[in-house]
């Protein structure tokens, strides 16, 4: 691939507390990776041709770290329920439906193009219990070119018996499933017990062996409502908290530890998951949907605690991550409003780091737009009023909290411009 160049406001986080923004910078994209970002275009590159966005924005593409790509049909439907009551209402015959592959395939081919069409290109994905349907979703993912983790459910217990699996047959499907998706280029196999509460621990303990055997990551949700942590310590009597669960079973050797939601962790949890440098998910639509609770993100940021954003489709009602960026703001400022003792409200550039390059650390080298970087980029446009400039800044703030994908005017994956209309 030759060289690119692309000029434009371009903005990405330095760290976990500033952004890093460069007006009118020139970013120099080899093979699909950046080889530097300038001011002024050094010589070296002189009459190369340059792809000039003007006053468009340059941001590195979402990563949303937790979404259940079967639930996608659900999005804003049967909101009015707390946890237990919308997974038994609603999303367990949902999710049954993926039995079919003839109603799975449009509704995961569907997931892709809106995860485009947003911005998302790094995804944490929950399937549900079915094989075929999980295979689809992670080749579709494949042929898209994003990169993702892709989890086919287990579930064992405590559910309907038309989405309860087998012990066996769960554990046999789901090394199935590993054994025959080792070889993906950008997408790769995650473990993904449901929760707890659905799981026994024979098949949890299963599951470690398959970690240990594939070196494979995990993904599930944990500590998530005061209701789930009370249910998940009835139900593992010999367990103090909920990580433990996973981690002796092994589940947090490898690979990454995703883990959506934590809430209402123990300090037992918080110990297991900072020694094993897990990635919490943190996703505000979702958990204010089923009234969950809000996740204590100026805390956790406070203690160096890795945290990610998730649309938890269809918790959360929308693909679109950018607002879950604001989201984290509007609700850190009402958990330390009416917590103010132990919580403070997170700043705009805590919330976009989450959503880029702390999400992205998961995957190979994105997130960001530093030199090494794959130029998973996007452009952003049409974010000032008529005769009042925005700063950069502001103007991303602004994309996360009033614009929507009219705004993303440029695609590009891996240095590949993508056609979207
Ligand atoms: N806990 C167990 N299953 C689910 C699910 O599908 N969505 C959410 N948000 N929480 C869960
Ligand atoms: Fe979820």
């Amino acid at each position: 691939m030759a060289k690119n160049i692309y000029r434009g406001d371009v903005v990405f986080s330095a760290d976990a507390e500033h952004l890093h923004i460069t007006e009118g910078g020139y970013l120099v994209v080899e093979d699909g990776f950046i080889i530097g970002l300038f001011t002024k275009l050094p010589e070296e590159y002189a009459g190369l041709p340059v792809t000039d966005y003007g006053r468009g924005l340059i941001i590195p593409a979402f990563s949303d770290l937790h979404i259940h790509a079967s639930q996608y049909v659900q999005r804003g439907i049967g909101m009015d329920k707390l946890l237990f009551d919308w997974l038994s209402d609603y999303t367990f015959p949902q999710e049954a439906r993926f039995a079919s592959m003839e109603y799975a395939k449009p509704v995961y081919d569907a997931v892709v193009k809106d995860l485009i069409r947003h911005g998302t290109f790094h995804a944490s994905l929950f399937t549900t219990i079915h094989y075929d349907a999980s295979a689809y979703l992670f080749q579709a993912l494949e042929g898209a070119g994003l990169s993702a983790y892709v989890g086919k459910v287990n579930m064992d217990c405590n559910s309907p018996e038309f989405l309860c699996e087998d012990t066996d047959d769960s554990l046999r499907e789901t090394e199935r499933f590993l054994a025959e998706h080792q070889g993906g280029k950008t997408v790769r196999p995650i473990l993904t017990p449901r929760f707890a509460p659905t799981c026994s621990e024979r098949l949890i303990k299963g599951l470690g062996k398959l970690a240990q055997r594939y070196h494979c990551g995990i993904q599930t949700h944990l500590c998530e409502s005061l209701a789930e942590v009370d249910s998940t310590l009835k139900l593992f009597p010999g367990y103090r908290a909920d990580a433990e669960i996973y981690q002796k079973a092994g589940l947090l050797d490898y690979g990454p530890s995703i883990f959506a939601h934590f809430i209402f962790p123990s300090a037992l949890d918080l110990e297991i998951l900072h020694s094993n440098r897990s990635m919490t998910v943190h996703c505000p639509d979702a958990t204010t949907n089923i009234t969950a609770g809000i996740m204590p993100v100026g805390a956790f940021h406070d203690q160096g605690l890795p945290i990610s954003l998730g649309s938890d489709v269809a918790g959360g009602q929308s693909v679109a991550v950018y607002r879950q960026v604001a989201r984290s703001v509007q609700m850190s400022k009402l958990k330390a409003f009416y917590e103010p003792e132990c919580n403070h409200a997170i700043t705009f550039p805590q919330a976009f780091y989450m959503a880029t390059k702390a999400g992205g650390s998961c995957f190979d080298r994105v997130g960001s737009l530093e030199k090494g970087f794959r130029f998973d980029a996007l452009v952003l446009d049409h974010l000032e009023d008529a005769g009042i400039p925005l700063t950069p800044a502001e103007r991303l703030e602004r994309f996360c909290y009033a614009g929507d994908d009219r705004n993303i005017t440029a695609r590009y994956l891996g240095g590949r411009e993508l056609a979207f209309d």
